[in-house]
């Protein structure tokens, strides 16, 4: 039986990918900050797909012990998938650098802390799967997406990086750039309905994508080409505009 390690597993994107992994028949490691907030995930997904899961504390900023961690997991799995992030209120973390840090730390410093460890065990492994979800708003810096959007963009050039550096060895290393998705991130936006995904979606285009052996993956499809028209506009009038 294949395990997966959700890290970030009370996200709904990440909950809706456990899911999916477990209909799979994947065992599943959920973690969070507060592991006991996972547990009606856990009942869930042990009832309807009759799998091994368990729910494990994790926090991206607790650097000094992402090693003990990973270390000390019941069973090693065999896809890690990178889901936790942070968007905070950017005119607020403009004004107020621990804010501002705090969404670097999460989205980009914690990411690569962890990545880093779980590509080791699977460099040696000569084998394993990391997909990390970065965003579409990492493709080009923009006013209202300031801080949050550079640290995607830094996550985005490291899974790049990891992909090269662990091809060799067989270890698959998966970017995922969604669009706009309905989650707890988003509930206060007003997002344009057809461009915006559930992440049910989301799930199961990974899941599909996963299997693919794919690189980059947009969700869905067409931001691809939305973020290739955005990536082309002149800096003379992109840094004009109000995006
Ligand atoms: N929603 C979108 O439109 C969208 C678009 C593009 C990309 N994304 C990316 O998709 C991923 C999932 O986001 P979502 O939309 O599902 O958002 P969400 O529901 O707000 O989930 C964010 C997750 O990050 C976790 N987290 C935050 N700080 C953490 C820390 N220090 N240590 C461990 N976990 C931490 C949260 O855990 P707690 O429960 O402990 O707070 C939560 O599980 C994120 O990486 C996000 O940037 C989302």
């Amino acid at each position: 039986m294949a395990i997966v390690l959700i890290l970030g597993a009370t996200s709904d994107i990440g909950a809706a990918i456990a899911k999916k992994f477990a209909s799979q028949k994947f065992d599943v490691l959920l973690t969070a900050r507060k592991p006991e907030q996972l547990k009606p995930l856990e009942s869930d997904i042990r009832i309807r797909y009759g799998v091994e899961v368990h729910s494990l504390g994790f926090d991206a900023l607790q650097y000094d012990i992402h090693a003990s961690f990973f270390n000390s997991l019941p069973v090693k799995p065999d896809v890690s998938i990178c889901v936790f992030g942070l968007l905070e209120d950017e005119e607020a973390a403009f004004d107020d650098w621990s804010l501002a840090e705090k969404m670097i730390q999460t989205n980009y410093t914690g990411a690569v802390s962890i990545l880093n460890v779980i590509a080791k065990y699977y460099l040696l492994q000569k084998k394993g799967t990391i997909i990390g979800i970065s965003s579409v708003a990492g493709d080009r810096g923009r006013a209202s997406k300031l801080i949050y959007a550079s640290a995607k963009a830094a996550f985005t050039t490291y899974l790049s990086g990891l992909r090269n550096k662990c091809f060799k060895d067989q270890v698959q290393v998966m970017t995922v750039q969604p669009g706009f998705v309905y989650t707890k991130m988003t509930e206060n936006q007003a997002l344009p309905k057809a461009l915006t995904s559930t992440p049910a979606e989301v799930a199961d285009i990974i899941y599909v994508a996963y299997k693919k052996k794919k690189n980059i993956i947009y969700v869905k499809w067409f931001w691809r080409y939305i973020m290739l028209i955005i990536k082309n506009i002149p800096e003379f009038q992109f840094k004009k505009m109000k995006l």
